[in-house]
């Protein structure tokens, strides 16, 4: 087996380093995420002892067209074709769930192998986290980069906890987020007729009604990796360095392509341009709605998602910068349903949510969680794991308390 996944791995590399029309997606994730080095997968691809121990483990006995270079700890194929014809009668499974493998067999006597098939399987590497890493390795070779890496939060697909279905959406919001699906797909014929002004959205609401969670849940659902900051973290004291980390945010969005830009507390920009007439905030505003202007879904691969909790906060001038706006309000009755749904998927109990939803009037999706929150914890502290509706609906009481609260000073 081992020997059958070593001629693999040299196989994927030489047919990459030969194919110049195959990319990073052609190759196996398992054995990408070995590969990347400086923000990709460089040709020529070498295939390294320490690699080949990762992906096939001890090779007990190598094949006679395989050699093992004892100075540079690096394994060759000292014959292609003999490898080819190895593998064709040893690895037909292996070669079409492997794009480049396939892509070089689908022509080869008569293997039934298919390039299409083997690369639909495959995901995409900007969902790897070892892609990710390695370009933020690469970005962070940059002083500037460096620093503003550190006031942004980068986060893979596969790194996000929060699963899209565990996010209690209306029928409106989900249809935004099916066309976005949509013009995702479809980037290259939007380009091709020239439209291009699609995929920056605005997501208004109060607080708690799960704007963040959303952009988060999308990037995994989209897998698309999530570049997080809010617009307050770059505003630097050093007014003239404002724009210059606007700049730098977009300009490693657009390094990620395809990737999702989240720029929450948006309404920040607002506080900038009231605060002071200072030449350079003026500048720096300027700099993010021009950001803005120049980044596009379509040709750049950034969807840019911004969320603010005081819409009223923004001018025209913001506002027709986005094509969507998406509203999150306090949540009706359906929505409220789906939240505890999704809360008390996983504890036990017997509930009456229409009562629950009944008694929320008012409550974002963040007050019903406190709820089972409070609810789980007075149990626990009665020494049950089981949930009854009255726990609930004493927290509820508790939490409407704590909301009152909120509202009288
Ligand atoms: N519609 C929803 N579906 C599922 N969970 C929700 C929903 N709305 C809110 N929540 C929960 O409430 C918590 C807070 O939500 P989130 O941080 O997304 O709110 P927000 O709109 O970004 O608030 P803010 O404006 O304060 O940033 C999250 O942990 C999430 O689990
Ligand atoms: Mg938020």
């Amino acid at each position: 087996m081992s020997a059958v996944r070593l001629v693999e791995l040299l196989l994927t590399a030489e047919i990459f380093n030969r194919y110049e029309e195959l990319t990073e997606d052609d190759i196996p994730k398992e054995i990408r995420k070995l590969l990347y080095n400086r923000g990709g997968i460089r040709r020529p691809v070498t295939i390294k002892e320490d690699v080949v121990i990762k992906y096939a483990g001890k090779i007990e006995q190598k094949p006679p067209f395989v050699d093992l270079n004892a100075f540079s700890k690096q394994y060759i194929l000292t014959s292609f074709d003999l490898a080819v014809k190895w593998f064709a009668s040893r690895g037909v499974e292996r070669i079409k769930k492997n794009p480049a493998l396939a892509y070089y067999y689908q022509n080869y006597d008569s293997l039934d192998v298919s390039y299409e098939e083997a690369k639909k399987a495959n995901l995409p590497k900007h969902g790897d986290r070892e892609w990710l890493r390695s370009v933020i390795e690469e970005l962070e070779k940059s002083e500037d980069a460096k620093e503003m890496l550190s006031l942004v939060r980068v986060m893979s697909p596969e790194e996000i906890p929060v699963d899209f279905k565990d996010v209690a959406l209306s029928e409106e919001q989900l249809e935004e987020v099916r066309k976005i699906e949509i013009a995702l797909e479809e980037r290259a014929f939007l380009r091709k007729i020239g439209l291009s002004d699609i995929g920056k959205l605005l997501f208004i609401g109060p607080p708690g009604t799960g704007k963040t969670t959303t952009a988060r849940a999308l990037s995994k659902k989209l897998y698309l990796p999530l570049l997080e900051v809010k617009l307050s973290m770059i505003t630097s004291q050093y007014l003239g360095e404002t724009s210059k980390n606007i700049e730098k945010v977009f300009e490693i969005a657009r390094k990620m392509n395809p990737c999702i830009l989240f720029i929450d507390e948006f309404d920040y920009v607002a506080k900038m341009r009231t605060s002071d007439e200072h030449a350079a905030i003026k500048r720096a505003v300027n700099t993010l709605l021009k950001s803005i202007d120049d980044i596009n879904l379509v040709e750049d691969g950034v969807l840019l998602i911004a969320a603010t909790n005081h819409p009223s906060l923004l001018d025209p001038a913001v506002w027709r910068r986005f094509d969507k706006v998406i509203e999150f309000p306090e949540p009706a009755e359906k929505i409220r349903m789906k939240i505890f749904q999704i809360f008390l998927a996983r504890i036990d109990g017997d509930f009456n949510i229409d009562e629950l939803v009944e008694l929320t009037d008012g409550f974002t999706g963040a007050d019903i969680k406190l709820v089972v929150r409070e609810a789980v914890l007075k149990a626990l502290l009665e020494g049950r794991k089981r949930l009854s509706q009255h726990d609930l609906v004493e927290a509820i009481q508790e939490v409407k308390e704590r909301l009152k609260l909120k509202t009288s000073y």
